[in-house]
Parts: structure tokens; C-alpha cells; sequence
């Protein structure tokens, strides 16, 4: 058999396992308002709390006087100081009771809960680690409604016992081993747990086991049984070997006095309920519990403490749509002028606030001035969007499109461009100070120029394109790919690119000497150009024209040559520049359908004509710059009479009238190589008819300028070592001549 204890007394097994399930009525529409904490809950020159705790009339503490509480023991809160927070118990210290909450609004009171346990060792009962906790509640019960019983063992009978011994309930838990128990789960296994009848004052728990948990002594050596709130416990398996709790209470119902509301009304001194408060029976008829008005908050059970809440400061709790009045006890809606409708919210007839027919009229007129305005306002934000995400696209496109052509572009041509690499944005910034003025060395059509300093102290110009201008991004992409396809001393070197801005970056190798354009048009510069470099650099430059046009894979016509596009270094080296609007030529096509682009003095007038660009504009505008080297005149001035003001018609005319030497430049006229000057502006004669066809290629061009500079350097009688391919040239010459 088992055995149980009750502090020395035995039940019987049936009255155990009877379990006295009694609901208890549902409570009454009390509102646990927030605004409880708000108003003042004690009379005034009382202590009002202890601890954490509030104390609210009809309670009191007993260090205050008498008058704080109602005249009824039962009401007392004894605060013990002596520990920090103090303690608040009920009645007093002995009691046991420890309070956690008083609410006045609910009547109720929660306080900490009293574990019983029963405990066993390897020799049987272990009386000392035992306790059954019995406690006689004076005068309110365990709230039926809100609290559980509960047993957790797995050798183990729980019950609580009716001090007049007339009934008990509880519940019983066994099982084998605790893996059968599971986590929050309180239905038999490791735990238990039954309802709380109503009017249960004596709290005597009473907790028994089978076979003294000798078959589960390793894993569950104790059984618990304890009252708490319903949510304040959960079972956790661990619970079995030693009872964890979190902050576990239970939870009692109080009411005033042994009367029902009509017989306490009927002595007015004694009546506890004041102004503005209903009266309410307690559930089992003996005493009775204040409450303020519906739409009245306070204490209740305080003169003059219900007051009227203002609804209508507070959205949530009005269901106004209308306006919302506030009045003594409530609130009314209304709906504004022109509606009608009760002014509440919901879809019923009546419902909220529908507008009157002649105020109709009004409203959709402004509805419809409001749609056009929306229009107005959409179509604003439409373009607006559009034209935002067209600069996106645009960057995007910049990216996939530009970024991979050139990274195909680069990878293809490997074998010639071993250097090409790809910029950060960073790395540029920083080579160009933050791209500042001073840094600046260039400012074109196509943007402007720095010079920049890598980290490895190689100088360089990095041209950056005018922001925004799309077209103006296709020439420098343009300009990657033209400059990838060619590897030729003569044309300045592409060192890579940056195509993380907006706007992509090239960087080139510096040529510090400036342009041929100044040294041409600057007098102190021009002096300097001997006639030898003069014709060293008009064959570079035919040389550069002449191996783009015969460029296996595609040809390219450069379309933009003129002396500002040709940098100088500082052994007069020529180098070609500025490929942006360059076209690369597929090798089934003579010419291409374009749109002109050039610079005026310098512009094919065939190709101006017929927009059929060719390889021969390439050759027209080369002759203007071999005009240029020869008279040191600009290719376009507007300082000259109107004929001469395009240098080509210029020097056309004075070379019919043999005055080539009236305006060559001086330097040429005084250095005594006439004859060279003469083949040279024949030369450029050609270069310059007007029809396309009648001029030479580039690269007869080439051979003639070359032919000149090695009977320069080689004068004919001491010619012992010409070698035959230079006779070659020599000879084409004569013939042509
Ligand atoms: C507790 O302390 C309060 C002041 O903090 C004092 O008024 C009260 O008398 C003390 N009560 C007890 C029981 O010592
Ligand atoms: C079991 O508990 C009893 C009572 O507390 C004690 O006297 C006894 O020594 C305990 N036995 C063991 C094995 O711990
Ligand atoms: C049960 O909960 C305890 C702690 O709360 C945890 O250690 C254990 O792993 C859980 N068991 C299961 C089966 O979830
Ligand atoms: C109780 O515990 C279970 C399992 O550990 C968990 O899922 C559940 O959320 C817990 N419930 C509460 C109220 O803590
Ligand atoms: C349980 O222990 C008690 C003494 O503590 C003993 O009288 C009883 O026989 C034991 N019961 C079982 C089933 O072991
Ligand atoms: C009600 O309470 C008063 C004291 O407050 C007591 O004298 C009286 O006997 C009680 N009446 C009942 C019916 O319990
Ligand atoms: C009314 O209550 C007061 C105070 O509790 C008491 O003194 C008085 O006798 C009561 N009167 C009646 C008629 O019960
Ligand atoms: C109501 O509660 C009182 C204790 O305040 C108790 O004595 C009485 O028996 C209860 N009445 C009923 C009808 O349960």
C-alpha cells in the first residue's frame, strides 16, 4: 500500500482521487484599466506602497493609522523592512502570505506560492527534505476561475484537503522513466494538474506516493504539489529531479464584508460604495465588491474617486468616424455639417457618416479637382521616374555593355595591349588629388585632361568625359576599343581605363611636350621646329594614318587629324592622339555612311558633301597639317582676308601663283632645303584635291615623306650604302615628279 502524509493525519484513497471540479461563474465585464496606476489609490496620509507593491484602499498598511484601511483585519498589508525591497504580507508576518499584487478593479490578489514536497532517499523517506505547507485563508478564497492545482512527480499523489476534512481533491502522475515526460505538457505524465473548486479557503496540501519512489529515486526523488495562477507554472522535465519555478502565484478572490450588497445598503454609515459606483455580490453571496460606472475610473471604493473617463482622448477605445463628444459617463459621435449618420464606424444602416446630397455636388467637384491635381502630380513624378531610371539604365548599360565589349575587346587583343588594366575609381582620385584644377593639362570637346601620379611614380593623363553627355561616353568606349586594336609607337599609349564612375576614365601615358598645334603657333616653340624635325614628324604621323588604314583585321579612319590632336615628347616624337571618333572599318566596306564629324579647316569638303567617310578624308586632313608644318599658319583663321581664310584654299591659291615661299614659314625659307619644301607642299597639293580619288593613300604618302628624309640624311653622292628598298623609293619619286 501506500502511504501518505498529512501532518500526522491519513485520507483514504477514494476521497483523494476524487477530484472536485467545480467551475466557478464567469467573472463580471471588470476593466483591469491601465488608468489604475494613474490615480491615486489611498486616502491621503497613507502609506501607499510597499516594495513593489501598491497598496489601494480598502487596504492598508499597518504601520498607518486605523482610518487607512476599512475596519477589518483581514485588510491589513504588514510590510517587513527588514529586507530591501521590504516584503508586503497579509495580516501580518506569521502569515505566510506574501503579496505580489493588489487589484481593486478585478478584486483580486495575487500572492507567491507555498510548494509542498515529499521526499525519499536510497533508506526510504527523507522526512527532513519533506514540507506540506497548510494555511487557513481568513477570509478570501482561491479564486476557482483563475488557478490550477498541480502535482509533479512520477511516483505521486497530490491532493488539497477541506480543513473540515468534508472533501479534498488532487491528481496523481506515474510513469517508468522521464523520457515519457513531455516539456509543457501537464496531463498525467510527470505532471498533473485539476481544477480549484469555489469557496476553497484552507489551503492544507497533502502529497502521497505508491512505492516510495523507489523505482524512480535516480531520476524523480520528489514529488511537488502546489496552487498557481493558470500560466504561471509550465512543466518542464527537468521539473522531476528539482522543481524549478520562475515567479509562480496564485491568485484569491476578496469582497467587503459577510453581506450582500441590499443588505449592506441598507445601513448607510456602514455602505462602502460611494458616488458613481455599482455594487456587486461576491460569488458566494457573502460580501460585496464596489465598482466605478461604466465610463468612470478610480477607486472605487475612495469618495470621489470614480470619475469620468475622456473617451475621446484616446481613438482606440471610441468608435467614433464623425466627431467624438465627450459626456459624464460616456461619449457621443456626430457626424460634421453636410453628413449624417450616428457617426460610428462600422457598415451597418446608419453606420458612420454618409454625406447629404447637396454636399455631394461640392464634394466631387473637389474630388475631381483633387484627381487632376493627382494627375498633374503623377505625370510629374512619372517623368521624373523615367528619366531618373533612364540615367540608371544608362549607368547600368555603361557598365554591361561598355565593361564587356572592353573586357572582350582587352582579352582579344592580349598579344598587343599587355598593359591595359582596370582603374579604381579610388586609385585615380588619388592620383589626381581629387581630380583638383590645378591638375588639369586639357579641356576639349570630349572633356577634360589631368595629369595624375600612380603610387609607382608613373605620370600619366587621365581624361575624364563631360558628365552626363551619352554620346560623348561612346567615344571614349569608342576610343578603348579603337586604342586596344593598335600598338604603334607613334600613337599615344591607352594604360587602362576606370569604368566605376559615372562617366568612364581613360588613362593614357603622359607626353609632356604639349601638341603640335603649339609648336606650330607658339613663335618661341615654332623656331625650334627645324625643317628636319618638321618633316620627321609629318612622316610619323603618315606612318600612324597610313598602319591604321592598313590595319589587317579592321581598318580605322582616325576622322579627327589636325595638329591639336598630335602630342609632341620631348624628342619631338610624334604621337597621335584623341581616337574618339574614330570608326573602325569592317573590311568589306570602302566607305561608311556617317554622320560628319571633324574639325572645320581640317574637314574632307568629299566627305562634308556626301557624309561617305573614307580613308581619303583621313588623307585631306593630313594634308592640312603638312600645310601647317610648311607655312606655320593656323588650318582656319578668321584673321585672314575671306579666300585665304581656310589655310588649304589659302595655300592652293599661292602654290598656282608660286608664291609657296611667300608664305612658307621663315624658318623653312632661310634653311636652304627648297627642293625638299617644293616636293613636300606638291605633296600636300594632292593630299588636298577635292576629289576623294585623286588623292594618294596614306600609304604612298608614307613612302614619298620617308624617301625625302633618307635623301636628306643620305645625300645622293655619297648614296654607296642605299639599300634597294629605299632605291625603290627614290626611284617611284622621280618617276612621279
Ligand atoms: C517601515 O519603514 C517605513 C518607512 O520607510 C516606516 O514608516 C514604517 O514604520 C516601517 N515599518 C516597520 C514595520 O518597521
Ligand atoms: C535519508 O534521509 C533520512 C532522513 O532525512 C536520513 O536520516 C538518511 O541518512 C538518508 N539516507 C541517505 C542514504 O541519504
Ligand atoms: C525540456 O526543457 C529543459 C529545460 O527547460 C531542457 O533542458 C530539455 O532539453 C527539454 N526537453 C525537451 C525534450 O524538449
Ligand atoms: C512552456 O514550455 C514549452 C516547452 O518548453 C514552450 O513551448 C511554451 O512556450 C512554454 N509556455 C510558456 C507560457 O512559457
Ligand atoms: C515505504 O516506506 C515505508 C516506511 O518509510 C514502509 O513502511 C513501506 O512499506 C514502504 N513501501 C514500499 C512499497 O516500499
Ligand atoms: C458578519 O460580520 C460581523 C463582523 O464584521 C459579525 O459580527 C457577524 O456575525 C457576521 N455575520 C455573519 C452572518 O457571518
Ligand atoms: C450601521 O453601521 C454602524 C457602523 O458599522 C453601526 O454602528 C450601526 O449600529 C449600524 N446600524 C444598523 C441599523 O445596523
Ligand atoms: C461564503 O464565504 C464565507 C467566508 O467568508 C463562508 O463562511 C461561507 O460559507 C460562504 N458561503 C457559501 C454559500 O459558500
Amino acid at each position: 500500500m501506500y502511504t501518505k502524509r498529512v501532518e500526522g493525519r491519513t485520507m483514504v484513497i477514494h476521497e483523494l482521487l476524487l477530484k472536485v471540479v467545480v467551475l466557478g461563474a464567469l467573472l463580471g465585464p471588470y476593466r483591469n484599466s491601465k488608468a489604475e496606476a494613474d490615480d491615486l489609490m489611498t486616502k491621503p496620509g497613507c502609506r501607499s506602497s510597499c516594495g513593489h507593491l501598491v497598496i489601494p484602499y480598502p487596504f492598508g498598511s499597518s504601520d498607518s493609522s486605523s482610518n487607512c484601511r476599512i475596519d477589518r483585519p483581514s485588510f491589513t498589508v504588514y510590510c517587513d523592512n527588514s529586507t530591501d525591497p521590504p516584503i508586503p504580507y497579509l495580516h501580518d508576518k506569521s502569515s505566510r502570505l506574501q503579496i505580489s499584487d493588489i487589484f481593486v478593479n478585478n478584486h483580486e490578489m495575487r500572492l507567491t506560492v507555498w510548494t509542498g514536497q515529499d521526499c525519499y532517499n536510497s533508506s526510504g523517506h527523507d522526512g527532513s527534505s519533506s514540507n506540506y505547507p497548510g494555511i487557513f485563508l481568513p477570509e478570501f478564497p482561491l479564486s476557482s476561475t483563475k488557478n490550477k492545482f498541480i502535482g509533479v512527480g512520477c511516483d505521486t499523489l497530490a491532493a488539497v484537503e477541506d480543513r473540515h476534512g468534508k472533501y479534498s481533491f488532487g491528481c496523481m502522475s506515474f510513469c517508468g522513466d522521464d523520457s515519457e515526460a513531455i516539456n509543457g505538457s501537464c496531463t498525467g505524465i510527470g505532471c498533473c494538474e485539476t481544477s480549484i473548486p469555489r469557496n476553497s479557503f484552507y489551503y492544507q496540501i497533502s502529497i502521497g506516493s505508491v512505492s516510495n519512489h523507489s523505482n524512480v529515486l535516480d531520476f524523480n526523488p520528489c514529488s511537488y504539489a502546489f496552487v498557481a495562477e493558470i500560466g504561471s507554472y509550465n512543466f518542464s522535465v527537468g521539473d522531476l529531479k528539482q522543481l524549478k519555478f520562475g515567479d509562480p502565484h496564485l491568485v484569491l478572490d476578496w469582497a467587503i464584508g459577510n453581506q450582500t450588497c441590499e443588505e449592506a445598503k441598507k445601513n448607510s454609515t456602514s455602505y462602502m460604495c460611494p458616488k458613481n459606483t455599482n455594487c456587486i455580490d461576491a460569488e458566494n453571496g457573502s460580501g460585496y465588491k464596489c465598482t466605478c460606472l461604466e465610463g468612470y475610473q478610480g477607486n472605487p471604493y475612495l469618495e470621489d474617486s470614480c470619475h469620468d473617463i475622456d473617451e475621446c482622448a484616446d481613438p482606440t477605445i471610441n468608435p467614433c468616424e464623425g466627431k467624438c463628444h465627450n459626456i459624464e459617463g460616456s461619449y457621443t459621435c456626430s457626424c460634421p455639417k453636410g453628413y449624417h449618420g450616428n457617426g460610428k464606424k462600422g457598415g451597418g444602416v446608419g453606420q458612420g457618416c454618409i454625406v447629404n446630397p447637396s454636399q455631394l455636388m461640392k464634394i466631387l467637384v473637389g474630388i475631381a479637382v483633387g484627381i487632376i491635381v493627382l494627375l498633374f502630380n503623377i505625370g510629374f513624378l512619372y517623368f521624373g521616374y523615367k528619366k531618373r531610371k533612364l540615367i540608371k539604365l544608362k549607368e547600368q548599360y555603361f557598365k554591361q555593355n561598355g565593361g564587356l565589349l572592353l573586357q572582350q575587346q582587352l582579352q582579344e587583343c592580349d598579344r598587343t595591349i599587355k598593359t591595359a588594366k582596370l582603374f579604381s575609381a579610388k586609385e585615380l582620385e588619388k592620383a589626381t588629388d581629387n581630380y583638383d584644377e590645378r591638375r588639369i593639362i586639357g579641356r576639349g570637346g570630349q572633356g577634360t585632361v589631368y595629369k595624375g601620379s600612380l603610387p609607382n611614380n608613373m605620370v600619366v593623363a587621365i581624361k575624364k568625359s563631360k558628365l552626363g553627355d551619352q554620346s560623348q561616353i561612346e567615344q571614349f568606349i569608342n576610343e578603348v576599343i579603337v586604342l586596344s586594336q593598335i600598338n604603334n609607337r607613334n600613337v599615344v599609349k591607352l594604360l587602362g581605363c576606370c569604368l566605376e564612375t559615372e562617366v568612364p576614365l581613360l588613362v593614357y601615358e603622359f607626353i609632356n611636350s604639349g601638341t603640335l598645334f603649339d609648336h606650330i603657333h607658339d613663335p618661341h616653340k615654332s623656331s625650334k621646329l627645324s625643317w628636319e624635325t618638321r618633316l620627321r614628324i609629318a612622316s610619323e604621323i603618315a606612318g600612324v594614318l597610313s598602319y591604321l588604314h592598313s590595319m589587317a583585321s579592321t581598318p580605322i579612319i582616325h576622322r579627327d587629324v589636325k595638329s591639336a590632336n598630335i602630342l609632341l615628347d620631348a624628342n619631338y616624337t610624334a604621337k597621335v592622339s584623341d581616337f574618339g571618333t574614330s570608326r573602325l572599318v569592317p573590311l568589306d566596306k570602302k566607305q561608311l555612311s556617317t554622320m560628319v564629324q571633324g574639325t572645320l579647316g581640317y574637314l574632307d569638303p568629299e566627305y562634308f558633301h556626301t557624309s561617305q567617310l573614307t580613308e581619303k578624308s583621313d588623307v585631306y586632313s593630313f594634308g592640312v597639317v603638312l600645310v601647317e608644318l610648311l607655312t606655320g599658319k593656323k588650318a582656319l583663321s578668321f584673321d585672314r582676308p575671306e579666300e585665304e581664310r581656310s589655310l588649304a584654299a589659302y595655300f592652293l591659291s599661292s602654290l598656282e601663283n608660286d608664291k609657296l615661299f611667300q608664305i612658307a614659314e621663315e624658318v623653312i625659307a632661310n634653311e636652304g632645303n627648297n627642293e625638299q619644301v617644293r616636293e613636300v607642299a606638291n605633296l600636300a597639293k594632292r593630299c588636298l584635291k577635292i576629289k576623294g580619288e585623286e588623292r594618294p593613300t596614306m600609304r604612298e604618302v608614307t613612302m614619298e615623306l620617308e624617301g625625302l628624309r633618307t635623301m636628306a640624311n643620305h645625300p645622293w653622292v655619297s648614296g654607296i650604302d642605299v639599300n634597294p628598298k629605299e632605291t625603290v623609293h627614290l626611284l617611284v619619286e622621280k618617276t612621279e615628279v
